[in-house]
């Protein structure tokens, strides 16, 4: 196993700039230093790529991913979530996705995150159903986090109630999420009241989606410095609407971008920063800047998680999760925004690569076994686990030769 090793020979994004023609080296999964001397084991990269944190996919339920979407019908739009619930319950795609064991339902929302670039995710979701799923997945799954599902007396009993969860997430310094005024009903509307009144609205909130909120629901979440989950993918699809961004990013508020799950949401995270770009100008007319998104999905679910000395940004001590591009802009964080699937070189976990071009075949080797060789996008990779042998239990499990928009493997 290589414990250290560096790469050189290409530009380093962080929320801080970006460094041309620069080197990192990595010891113990973390990064040891930026710009210094190559390590014994070193892979020059010709600057021909550009390096970013990994990915954080701060939103999804890794039970849920599978195509087709369920959404209103007759040009129609949900009056909340549990309309849409009730919709998913009752329809084709549930019981054809339902004939795959969870553990394989777990292993393809993975793969959705991994050939994104996500490589680490939520699953919002009770740790009582998803814990046993977790430990052979081929990225990170967050584990320290508290939980409710929403906040209505129709809500799903997902955790020991808002209080509960919401006092032990303070204890454990941990974020306490919740979906929050996912739709228009009044007691939906009056979630984020409900919260403060309980006294449990402060800076360990992650609050999830927020469509309903008013300019003064706004105000009070950014004094009690809660995080707020933007899903524009999810948002539109089901309501046709979605917060207000803009009044809420001018109030200071730490927001991410999640991608919620393929049912409702964008079909990984890649389409759902670019999805929340043109959202944004087609609401605003105007734009909003790459690098806001670039955050919104690297440092600000990093803070959001409290995380955030481990994750989310490129900084020496930090843990060595690396995004490789081939970049189709100049500037960094508009190849960011513009990636596509197939531009991303390499992504490396923990210090461990887990999916990369077949050119970094040593590097692989050198990282000990449980990688398969594979095709995606019309290339020959490296990839963490077997996904292809996934995509064949699918297949033999539903009837179906199934090809799903998030795994791009040349099956
Ligand atoms: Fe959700």
């Amino acid at each position: 196993m290589l414990n250290s090793y560096s790469f050189s020979g290409l530009s380093i994004i962080s929320q801080d700039g970006f460094i041309q023609n620069s080197s990192i080296k990595i010891r113990n999964n973390r990064i040891a230093g930026i710009g210094g001397q190559k390590a014994d084991y070193n892979i020059d990269f010709n600057n021909r790529y550009y390096l970013y944190p990994g990915i954080i996919n701060v939103h999804d339920h890794l039970r849920g991913n599978y195509l087709p979407k369920v959404g209103p019908k007759n040009g129609n739009f949900y009056l909340n979530w549990s309309v849409w619930d009730y919709d998913l319950q009752h329809s084709k795609v549930r019981d054809e996705r339902e004939k795959n064991t969870v553990q394989d339902l777990y292993l393809l929302s993975a793969y959705k995150n991994l050939f994104s670039g996500a490589i680490t995710v939520n699953d919002h979701f009770p740790h009582a159903e998803n814990e046993k799923y977790i430990s052979v997945l081929p990225i990170r799954i967050i584990t320290n986090y508290t939980l409710e599902h929403s906040c209505a007396s129709f809500s799903l009993k997902w955790g020991d109630g808002i209080e509960t969860e919401h006092k032990r997430a303070v204890e454990k310094n941990f974020p306490f999420i919740i979906h929050c005024e996912e739709g228009f009903d009044r007691e939906t509307q009056n979630s984020l009241v409900k919260l403060e009144k309980m006294g449990c609205l402060d800076d360990h909130n992650v609050l999830i989606h927020c469509i309903g909120f008013s300019n003064s629901d706004i105000r009070k979440v950014s004094r009690a410095g809660a995080s707020i989950v933007w899903c524009p993918g999810s948002n539109m699809y089901m309501f046709n609407v979605t917060c207000k961004i803009r009044e809420i990013l001018k109030a200071g508020i730490n927001v991410s971008i999640g991608t919620d799950a393929t049912h409702s949401g964008s079909a990984n995270i890649i389409d759902e920063m670019q999805f929340a770009r043109k959202t944004y100008r087609k609401i605003y007319s105007e734009d909003l800047d790459a690098k806001t998104i670039f955050d919104m999905v690297t440092i600000n679910p990093a803070r959001a998680f409290r995380i955030q000395d481990d994750l989310g940004s490129i900084a020496p001590d930090k843990r060595a999760d690396f995004l490789v591009l081939k970049p189709r802009r100049r500037d960094p964080y508009e190849a960011f925004v513009n990636m596509r699937m197939q531009d991303i070189e390499l992504l490396v976990l923990d210090g461990k690569p887990i999916y990369g071009m077949s050119a970094y075949k040593d590097f692989f080797e050198k990282n000990g076994s449980g990688f398969t060789r594979t095709r995606a996008n019309k290339k020959e990779i490296y990839v963490k686990g077997d996904p292809a042998g996934l995509m064949k239990r699918i297949w033999k499990a539903t009837g179906k030769k199934k090809h799903l928009k998030f795994i791009p493997l040349d099956l």
